[in-house]
């Protein structure tokens, strides 16, 4: 049999390797070498202990081929036998290293039954309280192996909360022993082999606006609640040359560049369109935008469907910027259903407003919008907002973090700009940014005291 080799852990993968307690968190942040030490220990634990059944879970199967499958298979090659069909390595000895996800409640139907002796759950903070219970009551059996769960973690997701209250708040509840529970948290710094092999890494997390990089390069977990887009700068005193600002002076849009038009239909609240357009750089312009209230008329406004799809035909017959071009339409898929009638869709094209449906996935919608905001080295963000868009000005700095879904924004707020803005963004998505956001001189306290233009203190 071919010999196992493994590079040197890193220390904090060094305390992972040797923790003892029955349930074992590692990380707490992005890029900290969770993963390899996840498989690291999968495979000591195999060659050491002849017969032990090791199970590997990941959100999904894509997920469990990317980052465990794919690797496995070349680390493994010589030493243990892959079943594709099972999912599962054999070794020699009678070891089994096995695979599960967990991305609904029908999934968890895999682990019926099933018994293992050691767990991981890689970024167990993607899968639900619920699922995380019932995935680890399979740890068990009658023999002497070592019993164990091994999560690893980043601040956000599903499960936030409950790893939240395990491994760093370790508040305990009927039938939980603290002595159980040991945390070690490894950040991207700790993990010297990623920062020699990418140190374009730290430099996206770095990117990141204040709180995602509070959580994901610094492991703080505290730091989901307020303002979600706090990196929306709107001051219009500042605008004048287009630096550190978000919010612009309208100009002549260029014939040559695309207009896209996007769309979210309020049910109970307001409707929100805007029309976007789309320079040679790709960067991003919220031209015009039409908001107003279909059901609950709180500005003596109260739009029907047939009157809103007339009014977005309207204005793209007549407004200057508009008139005679081809416009991409891009919608919030739900405006397909129709459970009577006609859809709000339908009702679109009857008015020769058309649209495709948007990718609807929240988080990296909303990532699209950080990475948008984000400004260059030189104060350049990749998204601007006319100033008379004034629906999205007001609405954008209102949104808050919501208490139960940490990386989300909470829904009861006036959200129909947000979303329709990330349908639109997810039909270009953009790479994270990778410089530093120079934006330090919002959080200067002496900028309110100065009247001068705001890059002399930066
Ligand atoms: N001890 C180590 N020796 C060599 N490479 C490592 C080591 N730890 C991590 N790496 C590499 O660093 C990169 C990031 O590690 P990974 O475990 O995927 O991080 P995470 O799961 O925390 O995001 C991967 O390419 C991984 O193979
Ligand atoms: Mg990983």
């Amino acid at each position: 049999m071919k010999e196992l080799r493994i590079s040197a852990p890193s220390d904090k993968q060094k305390l992972f390797l040797t923790a003892n307690t029955k349930h074992i968190a590692f990380g707490g942040a992005r890029g900290g070498g969770k993963s390899w030490a996840v498989r690291t220990k999968a495979k000591l634990l195999a060659l050491r202990f002849g017969g032990i059944k090791i199970l590997i879970v990941r959100s999904t199967y894509n997920e469990i081929i990317n980052n465990h499958i794919n690797q496995l298979t070349e680390e493994l090659h010589g030493i243990a036998r892959y079943n594709k069909s099972e999912k599962v390595f054999t070794f020699p000895n009678g070891s089994t290293i096995n695979f599960g996800y967990c991305n609904n409640d029908k999934d968890l139907l895999q682990y019926q039954g099933a018994e293992y002796d050691v767990m991981f759950l890689d970024e167990a903070t993607q899968l639900r309280e619920m699922w995380i219970r019932k995935i680890t009551a399979c740890v068990r059996g009658v023999n002497n192996f070592p019993k164990r769960v091994y999560y690893t973690c980043n601040p956000g997701g599903e499960s936030h909360r409950y790893i939240k209250r395990l491994f760093i708040d370790r508040k305990y509840e009927d039938g939980e022993k603290a002595e159980d529970y040991t945390f070690i948290q490894s950040l991207v710094t700790d993990n010297k082999a990623l920062m020699r092999s990418q140190p374009d890494y730290i430099k996206q997390l770095e990117a990141l606006p204040p709180k995602l990089r509070e959580a994901w390069l610094h492991g703080n977990w505290d730091i989901f609640e307020g303002q979600f887009f706090e990196d929306f700068h709107d001051r219009p005193e500042h605008y004048k040359d287009r630096q550190y600002t978000h919010v612009i002076d309208p100009f002549e849009i260029p014939q040559g560049w695309p207009i896209y038009r996007s769309f979210d239909w309020g049910y109970k609240a307001p409707f929100s369109c805007g029309w976007w357009a789309v320079d040679y750089d790709g960067v991003v312009y919220r031209i015009l935008e039409l908001y107003g209230c279909t059901k609950t008329p709180n500005e003596g406004v109260k739009w029907h469907p047939p009157q809103v799809f007339e009014q977005i035909a309207k204005i793209e017959a007549e407004h200057r910027w508009l008139k005679g071009k081809k416009i991409i339409g891009i919608a919030d898929p739900a405006i397909w259903d129709a459970e009577t009638g006609d859809s709000i869709a339908d009702v679109a094209a009857k008015h020769r407003v058309y649209f495709t449906p948007g990718d609807h996935k929240r988080i990296p919608g909303w990532m699209q919008m950080h990475y948008r905001f984000a400004f260059d080295d030189n104060g350049f963000p990749m998204m601007y907002i006319f100033k008379h868009c004034k629906a999205f000005i007001r609405t954008i700095p209102l949104l808050q973090f919501d208490e139960h879904k940490p990386e989300d924004l909470d829904t009861k707020g006036e959200d129909h700009v947000a979303d329709e803005a990330r349908y639109f963004l997810m039909s270009r998505p953009i790479a994270p940014p990778t410089v530093k956001a120079k934006n330090t001189f919002v959080e200067n306290p002496l900028h309110q005291y100065l009247d001068m233009e705001l890059r002399d203190f930066r």
